[in-house]
């Protein structure tokens, strides 16, 4: 080999071990897979959720495997600016710093234009605040840390194919899944310079609690008209793309949106 013939490839690590992650709406589905899998993998999660048992299930599972030191559990609305200050400060605490932040929280109230009034407002207040204000909240206040991580900082938002195809009576979770998408590109375009990678996921449908009120018939009815591979996916193929997002190696992707649907996005006929 000559001395100018290039080294065959560098070095970019696969690994996350370490690696100090927040996960919120980790109680279930994908937030509880994304924070199985990261632990799995030798990362340090704070599993955080407005359900305090199960936020205590999903840790003691991790801790059961991975040992003490591996999770933790912190009960939080992130629909409230005070408790994501307070969820900040406590892992910084715990874990020395923040690596990595996966805004996966999310509801899907009805929000239809026929609804009364109040019910509207409501729930289009509240989808607002968990969907999407939430996000932005939180990536600001572990910025300071993302900024120190070593290798660069990293963030996940869980937005949807909603924020391309849309359905009806839904319209305050379809323009929070949109917004999640702009979000995305703004922060990227402004954070990318300071060290830290905002990358968005658009998951189609998932078996998780959200659609767990859907029957199996309506279900395989659904994925057999509208998904190329003609069924819902799993909670695991969503955290592996996540996971994936944040590997050291995934070094140059920032500001993409990633559909993580079976093909359902692209579908014309
Ligand atoms: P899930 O209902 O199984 O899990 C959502 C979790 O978020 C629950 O544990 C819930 O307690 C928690 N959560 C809700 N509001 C919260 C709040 N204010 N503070 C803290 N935690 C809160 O649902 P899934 O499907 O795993 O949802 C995860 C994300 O994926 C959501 O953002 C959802 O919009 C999105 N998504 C889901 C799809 C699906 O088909 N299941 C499709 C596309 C996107």
């Amino acid at each position: 080999m000559s001395d100018t013939t290039p080294g065959r490839l560098t070095k970019l690590s696969r690994s996350v071990a370490g690696k100090r992650v927040i996960v919120t709406g980790a109680a279930s589905g994908m937030g509880r897979a994304t924070a199985h899998l990261f632990a799995d993998e030798g990362a340090r999660v704070a599993v955080v959720d407005l359900q305090p048992e199960r936020v205590l299930a999903v840790t003691d599972e991790i801790r059961d495997v991975h040992g003490a030191d591996a999770a933790i559990d912190v009960v939080c609305d992130v629909a409230d600016h005070d408790s994501l200050k307070a969820l900040v400060a406590t892992v910084v605490d715990r874990f020395g710093g923040i690596d990595v932040v996966v805004n996966n929280a999310g509801i899907s109230l009805v929000n239809s234009a026929f609804q009364d009034e109040d019910t509207y407002e409501a729930n289009w207040a509240r989808t607002l605040d968990v969907n999407l204000t939430a996000h932005s909240r939180l990536i600001r206040l572990a910025l300071p840390y993302l900024r120190e991580a070593d290798g660069g900082g990293r963030v996940v938002n869980i937005a949807s194919t909603e924020s391309i195809v849309v359905t009806a009576g839904l319209a305050a979770y379809a323009a929070t899944k949109a917004g999640v998408v702009g979000l995305t590109k703004s922060l990227a375009v402004e954070l990318g310079r300071h060290g830290v990678n905002v990358n968005c996921i658009c998951p189609g449908p998932i078996n998780t609690g959200m659609t767990s009120g859907i029957d199996d018939e309506a279900k395989q009815l659904y994925a057999k008209r509208r998904v190329p591979l003609r069924r819902y996916g799993d909670p695991e193929e969503v955290a592996q793309m996540t996971l994936s997002l944040c590997l050291p190696a995934a070094s140059f992707l920032n500001g993409a949106i990633i559909p993580v649907d079976g093909g359902m996005s692209i579908r014309h006929t």
